[in-house]
């Protein structure tokens, strides 16, 4: 019990200090200094900048919304922070995360504890946001050049609320706040956009979601620029309304059946009405999404810490929570049936989008960057039958853009294709044996450890990040060039379908996952456009591109061999599976190890 609510607190934590990750800086901004050069000498002096660190000082800067009555929590004034981009007709608003209060109590407590997420009391002039939010070619390869604006959120409301006159203290404003940003955007160059993306993490990307058709409406209807695209991105804000693990506390239902009338939500009106009765069902990515009027790109971990927490479920420390958190993964799995543009890796975390290291998270060697940039590139044809199309884009790696768009994309003809089926190999049965070997009781306390340090570890890294940002890009690179190395004869995995719902103990046992054997030769893609990937393997950490863990007693990083081997995996079997001895596996690398236990199929 102490153990689940010391990880609740982690966690909550967090996503808090995602949310508030970076530092400002005092700086001025170089791009507006230059409005009257032209774009590609900006680039070029952006290049050189960058080249002395400089492009650091190019922060985003604080804007306070026109409408004084659109406010904060505490009734302070709201706004944005903007790093205009003068040869770019592209634009980025991203919604901050960071939970959400639902009632007195927890409004208070988030008051005592949290203030800075309902206040505007202590904003600084200009802040730094990386990932999507980044002016580093290097860190942000496809939009470190576009418009970039950055929504703080400070109304608790998972940006829905309309409540003006304060209750209980407070007000909630969060969907107020998001369509006046765009109002006030509007002179500031956003009417001559090319295309707008509404970004989100966490609550944020929760809000992202709840927003979409109201900002896409304002757009093209109110202000009739319909030459503006408008998408969405929600990044870890597609939740789940299952039963949660232990009946203490509120459901995610619950919660969001009483925050919607405490933040006097506005919700959208195409889900309302397929959910009169209970609206709050609206707040769940899978029931909104075949509403949505906009395109929509969902990022979801699938062990996402936050789905994790709400659902009570703790540190997994026992069977019975790690099987519940195996359903949980395979339920989101099928969430994401209709879904056209997701990327779910198969890891224990939560948020990314803002993350300096954004760009290591790949599922069949394919990038979040590279796939949404690939998503951004599909026109918005009949939009209304584009959100609903179930496309498959992942699988045999035949069908380019260009092909895919033949083949109906835009005209809303789903193109579905089954992975390719393959043989399981003597080896992979023999594996699966050896597999069988590593059930182990320690595994379950072993993991929830560390997931425990990689908390812990994300927080100290978040604290040391601005002090040292330049030796992370350094780890950043070298990071990448060893991951590089590492997966250069990688394979895919096949999906392994878990095949009794009502007993998870295979998960411990013999159905591991797997991977396919289709050799990687004969699946080279690289020019393709993939915006549909679903990580196949079903255990949690099962891709070493996952955010990495660490070794509870060393706080060192654990690679998934390692992993392995602290859940009680037998060497010696292992040894014999292989058909080699136990001194040559002592001995072998540990990468040419993973190649063999996971690639060797063939
Ligand atoms: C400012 O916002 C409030 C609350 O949404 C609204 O009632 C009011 O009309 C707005 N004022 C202006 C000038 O748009
Ligand atoms: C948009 O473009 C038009 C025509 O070039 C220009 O007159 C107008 O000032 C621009 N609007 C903004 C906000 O820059
Ligand atoms: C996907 O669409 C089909 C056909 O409309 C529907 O039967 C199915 O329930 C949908 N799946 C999900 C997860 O919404
Ligand atoms: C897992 O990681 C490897 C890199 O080692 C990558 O090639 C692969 O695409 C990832 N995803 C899956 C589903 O295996
Ligand atoms: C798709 O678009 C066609 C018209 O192009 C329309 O008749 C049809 O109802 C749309 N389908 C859905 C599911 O919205
Ligand atoms: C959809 O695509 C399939 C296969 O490409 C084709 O047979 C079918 O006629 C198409 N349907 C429509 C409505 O275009
Ligand atoms: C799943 O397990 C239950 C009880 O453990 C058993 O009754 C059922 O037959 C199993 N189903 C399959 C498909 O193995
Ligand atoms: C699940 O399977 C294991 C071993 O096969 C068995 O010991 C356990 O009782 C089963 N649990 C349920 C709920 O069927
Ligand atoms: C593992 O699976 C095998 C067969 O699939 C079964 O005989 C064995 O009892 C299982 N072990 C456990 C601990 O569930």
């Amino acid at each position: 019990m102490r153990m689940e609510l010391q990880i609740s607190v982690c966690l909550t934590a967090l996503m808090l200090t995602i949310a508030a990750e970076e530092k400002p800086t005092n700086t001025v901004s170089v791009s507006s200094s230059t409005a009257t050069i032209q774009s590609n000498t900006i680039q070029k002096l952006i290049k050189i900048l960058e080249k002395y660190g400089l492009e650091e000082q190019r922060g985003l800067k604080r804007v306070y919304l026109s409408n004084r009555s659109i406010t904060c929590n505490d009734g302070s004034q709201s706004g944005f922070y903007l790093r205009k981009s003068h040869g770019s007709k592209r634009w980025i608003i991203f919604l901050e995360g960071g939970w959400y209060c639902y009632d007195h109590k927890s409004c208070r407590n988030r008051w005592l504890r949290l203030r800075h997420l309902m206040t505007s009391t202590q904003w600084p002039e200009t802040r730094d946001v990386g990932g999507l939010l980044s002016a580093n070619p290097e860190e942000n390869p496809y939009w470190w050049n576009a418009n970039h604006v950055f929504v703080p959120y400070c109304t608790s409301d998972s940006w829905s609320g309309t409540r003006a006159l304060p209750n209980d203290m407070f007000s909630f404003m969060g969907a107020e706040i998001v369509l006046q940003v765009v109002r006030d955007l509007i002179p500031l160059g956003l009417e001559n956009a090319s295309s707008l993306l509404l970004a989100g993490s966490s609550a944020g990307g929760t809000g992202v979601m709840l927003n979409l058709n109201h900002v896409h409406s304002l757009v093209h209807h109110n202000l009739g620029l319909k030459h503006i695209a408008i998408r969405g991105v929600s990044d870890s804000g597609w939740f789940l309304d299952r039963a949660p693990y232990s009946p203490n506390g509120l459901s995610p239902v619950d919660v969001v059946h009483k925050g919607m009338e405490l933040w006097k939500a506005r919700m959208p009106h195409n889900c309302v009405n397929k959910y009169p009765n209970e609206p709050w069902r609206c707040y769940f990515g899978y029931r909104l999404y075949p509403t949505l009027t906009a395109p929509l790109f969902v990022f979801q971990w699938l062990f996402d810490e936050a789905q994790m927490s709400a659902d009570n479920v703790g540190a997994p420390v026992t069977k019975q929570q790690w099987d519940y958190i195996h359903k949980m993964g395979d339920s989101l799995r099928q969430t994401f049936e209709n879904v056209s543009a997701v990327f779910a890796p198969s890891c224990i975390s939560h948020s990314v989008l803002t993350k300096r290291d954004w760009q290591l998270v790949k599922i069949d060697e394919i990038s979040l960057a590279q796939a949404l940039h690939c998503w951004e590139q599909i026109p918005i044809g009949n939009r209304r039958n584009d959100t609903r199309s179930p496309i498959e884009t992942n699988q045999p790696c035949a069908k380019s853009l260009r092909k895919l768009l033949r083949s109906g994309l835009t005209k809303g003809n789903g193109t579905s294709f089954e992975p390719g089926r393959s043989g399981k190999s003597d080896f992979m049965a023999e594996l699966q044996k050896v597999r069988s070997s590593m059930i182990g009781k320690s595994i379950e306390r072993k993991i929830s450890s560390n997931a425990l340090m990689q908390d812990r570890e994300n927080k100290k890294r978040k604290r040391r990040k601005h002090k040292g940002k330049r030796r992370d890009r350094n780890k950043i690179s070298k990071m990448k060039k060893e991951k590089h190395e590492r997966r250069k004869s990688t394979g895919r995995r096949k999906g392994n379908k878990q095949n009794n719902d009502s007993n998870h103990t295979g998960m411990f046992n013999g159905t591991r996952p797997q991977r396919s054997v289709i050799p990687s030769g004969k699946r080279k893609c690289v020019q393709g456009c993939h915006f549909r990937l679903i990580e196949r393997c079903t255990w949690p950490q099962c891709n070493h591109s996952c955010p990495k863990l660490h070794n509870p007693f060393t706080g060192e990083e654990m690679d998934f061999i390692e992993l392995l081997k602290s859940f009680g995996l037998d060497m010696k079997s292992v040894a014999n599976a292989l058909g080699i001895d136990i001194q040559t596996l002592n001995s072998m690398d540990h990468d040419e190890l993973l190649n063999l236990l996971t690639q060797r199929a063939n």
